[in-house]
């Protein structure tokens, strides 16, 4: 009997042959179960998410308890040291703990700084970092835009900037070229990310040594990276490490982290102050003030206090699963992805997907990037197929996900294309810029999936039938 393709298949039937072709598969069924007890909101909806790299999603028992904790207590500022700051106080320090532990960083080494997002953590690395002429800011094409913008800050303090380029097809750095960029010049902050948010990528972690080998100060983004792998501090030792507790764990929103070496801490300068920065300040001269030691001095104004308790039920959560039983689960599931879309095709043969980085699960997330082609190789409209999964109850991201360094590699826009944008007295949209970009034969878009904790089968399987529905269509008939 002819193999059936997963575009004819049924769900149950195509499920049946990831068990049988993948042993691990069928150990995953735990995570069934956890979806109907936890998650059991996606079906009630009839939800496909695939966007957990834009936001992750909660545990019903996450809420619960949250709501148990603060129905049952009552909590005040933690500036104070009255009965219900001082109980507040404790559990602000106790997730600090709890955030240490679970990333296995030694409170001897590491501090916990608590921020809004990840990107409030780079801010404070962006404006706190000693950059200076000979102190420069170097980082890979490969990153989010909230590390791309800790270049304005270097540049303010006249450091150099040095962007260390892509070199394969797959989005994959080229060690031996970001090695290169960091020798023979003076060291200053090197940040890469640990996972692409675009194509799901992930960077060799043994970069962090190597760089810091070489004196440079190394800034590990950790926001794609932390929801589906262990980020283990112990054996991997960047000097900073920005996330946001949300990608992780879905809720409290609002609620990030910097991870610093107490020691890089000691040369970071903060350029204000602000309640709760400060132990004595007068208004009676210039610079009376004293900046707090440690952690205080960077946690502006009041934390989000009532929040961080829930950050610990997150991180308690994510253990009560394990986050290695995460990372298989979605990475079986990434791989089918991988399959039936680069199996995919048009009666004529052309492929249905052109996936921008990988093609198979090797040193990658569950991130995936990919432009939806029609039979002459066009790709459809961005905006008009997230539309259109939406109409089907898909989410997924369309755009370039604040990564433009991955967009413009993966759809080969070069400078002398992308320069014309830029320096004009109104900004430029997005959708602007696409449209240009077509004139020229090129997209500047892409679309993106991304997998989590709550993903099953019949969501991916959803999202194949979807993009099947664009089989022997035209792009410019839709565009
Ligand atoms: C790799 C990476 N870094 C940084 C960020 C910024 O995170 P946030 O928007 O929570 O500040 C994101 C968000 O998607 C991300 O994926």
């Amino acid at each position: 009997m002819p193999v059936r393709t997963v575009r004819e298949q049924g769900v149950g039937e195509a499920e049946d042959a990831l068990r049988s072709r993948a042993p691990g598969y069928a150990d995953t069924v735990f995570f069934d179960e956890l979806r109907a007890r936890e998650y059991h909101r996606l079906d009630a909806t009839g939800s496909v998410y695939l966007d957990y790299t834009g936001g992750g999603l909660y545990a019903e028992s996450q809420l619960r308890e949250h709501l148990a904790l603060l129905q049952s207590r009552v909590f005040g500022n933690p500036h104070s040291t009255n009965p219900t700051s001082g109980a507040m106080t404790e559990l602000v320090e106790a997730t600090r703990r709890s955030v240490l532990r679970y990333f296995r960083a030694d409170p001897d080494e590491y501090v916990a700084i608590f921020t809004p997002n990840c990107s409030g953590a780079l801010r404070v690395v962006g404006e706190s970092y000693p950059f200076s002429a000979t102190r420069p800011y170097a980082l890979t094409w490969d990153n989010h835009n909230s590390v791309n913008g800790v270049r304005e800050f270097a540049r303010a303090k006249g450091a150099p900037v040095r962007y260390l380029p892509f070199a394969t097809p797959e989005l994959r750095i080229d060690i031996e070229q970001v090695r290169d960029g960091l020798r023979n010049v003076p060291p200053g902050l090197f940040a890469f990310p640990a996972q692409s948010n675009f194509s799901g990528v992930q960077h060799p972690l043994e970069l962090v040594a190597e760089a810091k080998d070489l004196g440079w100060d190394v800034l590990l983004d950790c926001a794609a990276f932390v929801p589906t792998n262990r980020l283990d501090l112990s054996v991997i030792k960047p000097d900073l490490v920005p996330l946001s507790f949300y990608k992780i764990f879905g809720y409290p929103t609002g609620v990030g982290a910097l991870i610093v070496r107490r020691e890089v801490l000691a040369r970071l300068r903060r350029p204000w102050f602000a309640g709760g920065t400060i132990s004595i300040v007068s208004v009676q001269g210039e610079g009376w003030h004293y900046l707090e030691d440690g952690v205080a001095a960077f946690e502006d104004g009041t934390v989000n206090y009532l929040s961080l308790p829930a950050v610990d039920l997150g991180l308690r959560h994510i253990e009560s699963i394990g986050i290695e039983r995460i990372h298989d689960r979605v990475m079986l599931l990434t791989g089918w992805l991988l399959e039936a879309m680069t199996g995919a095709t048009h009666s004529n043969g052309a492929p249905l997907f052109h996936v921008h980085g990988p093609t198979d699960t090797l040193a990658r997330g569950a991130t995936i990037a990919f432009l939806l082609l029609d039979d002459q190789g066009r790709s459809f409209d961005y905006q008009l197929l997230e539309t259109d999964a939406g109409a089907a109850g898909i989410s997924l991201r369309t755009g370039c996900f604040c990564n433009p360094g991955s967009g413009e590699h993966a759809n080969c826009l070069a400078g002398d294309m992308m320069g014309p944008f830029f320096g004009r007295p109104e900004p430029v949209t997005f959708r602007q810029m696409y449209e240009k970009a077509r004139e020229f034969g090129k997209d500047s878009s892409a679309l993106r999936i991304s997998l989590g904790i709550a993903t099953n089968f019949a969501d991916v399987w959803r999202f194949m039938q979807w993009a099947g529905t664009f089989r022997d269509r035209g792009a410019d008939e839709l565009h």
